[in-house]
């Protein structure tokens, strides 16, 4: 049987735009099969290791190594297009959806992989019964549609490239208390029915911590602190004074 081993192995990075430094030294690991989550407040550098991930932004320093179907690469030296054909999906922050195309349409422009082609109507219709609001807006423009909404549909999409691993920036932006709960509850049930991989920005502490299996704290682009479980994060009284301001 072939092996379907998924991981991310970010080893040492540094990274900086010109002259300012952003991510200092920065080691971090999502296994086979886990939800990690990275914490930290505004500015701190989650959303430039998501990047580095993706080939975005490129490590002055370091490497990151996904393994995928058990097989490793190192992405330093592929492209983004590449990473993302490998089985590499973001949820970039802000959600970044064609705002004058429909519903559908996000999803079918999503659907962009070659590996992911054969499986397009499956994957969406998995996608309407996941999210039964996508199927009744399916011709609506993505862009009249609430936050909460338009969250479910940048999930949704990213989806329609049958990743592996799944990145997730800072879902709960912009959206209501309720609502983020709603979304960090289908990012755990989207991770099991997918058996993915996933590695989660998040600032919002208390709702990451709910599906996730344990995580990092950075702080200005330094990794604090690690925990084992959600549990050892969540019973850390510094972290939630100084760190996430709780
Ligand atoms: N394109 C950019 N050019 C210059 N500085 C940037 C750029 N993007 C982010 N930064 C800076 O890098 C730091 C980390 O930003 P970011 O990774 O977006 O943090 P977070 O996602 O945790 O809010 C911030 O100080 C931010 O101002
Ligand atoms: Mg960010």
């Amino acid at each position: 049987m072939a092996n379907s081993s998924n991981s991310i192995s970010v080893e040492g990075i540094d990274a900086a735009y010109g002259a300012v430094r952003v991510l200092e030294n920065v080691s971090l690991r999502v296994g086979s099969g886990e939800t990690v989550v990275l914490l930290g407040t505004n500015g701190n550098g989650k959303s430039t290791l998501m990047k580095c991930i993706m080939g975005w932004v490129r490590p002055n320093k370091g490497k990151v190594i996904a393994e995928i179907d058990g097989e490793k690469h190192d992405l330093s030296t592929l492209t983004t297009e590449q990473i993302v054909d490998l089985g590499i999906a973001l949820v970039p922050e802000g959600r970044r959806l064609f705002p004058r195309q429909t519903v559908e349409e996000n999803l079918l422009l999503g659907a962009s992989r070659p590996k992911a082609r054969p499986h397009i109507k499956t994957n969406l219709a998995f996608c309407f019964e996941i999210f039964p609001r996508l199927a009744e807006r399916r011709g609506q423009l993505a862009g009249s549609m609430s936050g909460g909404e338009q969250q479910m549909l940048a999930l949704a999409r990213a989806l329609m490239l049958n990743p592996r691993i799944l990145l997730v920036d800072e879902p709960s932006v912009g959206l209501s208390p309720l609502l983020v709960a709603r979304t960090i509850d289908a990012i755990g049930q989207l991770k099991e029915h997918y058996k993915l991989t996933v590695l989660m920005a998040e600032q919002n502490f208390t709702q990451a911590l709910r599906i996730a299996d344990r995580g990092y704290v950075i702080v200005h682009g330094r990794i604090e602190f690690e925990g084992n479980s959600a549990d050892e994060l969540n019973n850390n009284d510094l972290i939630r004074q100084f760190y996430l301001g709780m």
